[in-house]
């Protein structure tokens, strides 16, 4: 089940998940999705599970975005299927779990980490966290829910100049914009997320269930994240999108 990419842990009622790829500053490639589908659906099986907290090894990085290296030759269809597979298998997984996931942003989360915790129901960032969508700077745009979360989330105006720009903001801009729940020093992050999830573990598991379901009911539309799929993959096949992920992939 792909220990070596993630170490997962089951105590007091928590759920554990840490992506153990810091080298790669946590970017996420298809083998680490996958790991992450079998976990949370072992998470949702197990009722010794109440809360799930997500988040990234090491201090720098919770995700630092999808693996460019993985899609930098993909044309337009293999990357319809990249973002269809990777909202089916996670992203939309996670939004509609029946426990709540609390993501505990521990250093940047850009492109898919910031997409990834958006997906989670709650987020509690590190004072040194920079969040982000810099997918147009490689010549795409978010495939991973991130027109559609980030506008719900904070608001169409404010959406639209982070995913125009793809300029990051800091924790406490991201406290501001509502993107955020909470920011806490690096050294109390995981506490403060144990201290959330034991405010939701003394509620009714099935209520929590059902207020997700709910809030999650008020979401926009299903067909705006398809068009998002669509949009996404007519931007590969473009020689900006070859050029910029080239250039990254060598340093610039
Ligand atoms: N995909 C693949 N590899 C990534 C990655 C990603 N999204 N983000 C970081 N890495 C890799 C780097 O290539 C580097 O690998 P190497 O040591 O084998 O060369 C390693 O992680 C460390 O990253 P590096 O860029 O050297 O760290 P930095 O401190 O100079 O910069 C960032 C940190 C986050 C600003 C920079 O890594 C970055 O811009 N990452 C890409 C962010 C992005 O565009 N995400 C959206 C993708 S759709």
């Amino acid at each position: 089940m792909g220990e070596e990419l993630l170490w997962v842990e089951i105590q007091d009622n928590i759920g554990w998940i840490k992506i153990n790829r810091e080298k790669k500053l946590n970017a996420l490639n298809q083998n680490l999705i996958d790991a992450l589908h079998h976990t949370f659906i072992d998470f949702q099986n197990n009722p010794e599970v109440r809360v799930i907290i997500l988040t990234g090894s090491g201090d720098k990085a919770f995700v630092a975005g999808a693996d460019i290296a993985e899609f930098s030759d993909f044309g337009p269809s293999e990357a319809a299927r990249l973002a269809a597979h990777g909202n089916r298998v996670l992203f939309d997984q996670v939004a509609h779990l029946e426990k709540p996931v609390i993501a505990a942003i521990n250093g940047y989360a850009l492109g898919g980490g910031l997409e990834l915790a958006m997906a989670c129901h709650l987020r509690i960032a590190s004072k040194n966290a920079k969040m982000g969508l810099p997918e147009v700077s490689l010549g795409i745009i978010p495939g991973y829910g991130g027109t559609q979360r980030l506008p719900n989330l904070i608001g169409k105006g404010k959406a639209m100049e982070m995913i125009l720009t793809g300029d990051m903001v800091n924790a406490d801009q991201a406290l501001l914009l509502g993107l955020v729940n909470q920011v806490v020093q690096p050294e109390d992050l995981l506490e403060s997320a144990v201290v959330l999830a034991e405010r939701i573990i003394k509620n009714a598991p099935n209520a929590i269930k059902n207020a997700i379901k709910a809030i999650n009911a008020a979401d926009g539309s299903k067909s705006g994240f398809q068009v998002e799929e669509m949009m996404f993959s007519n931007c590969f096949g473009t020689e900006d999108f070859k050029q910029r992920v080239n250039a990254f992939l060598k340093k610039r």
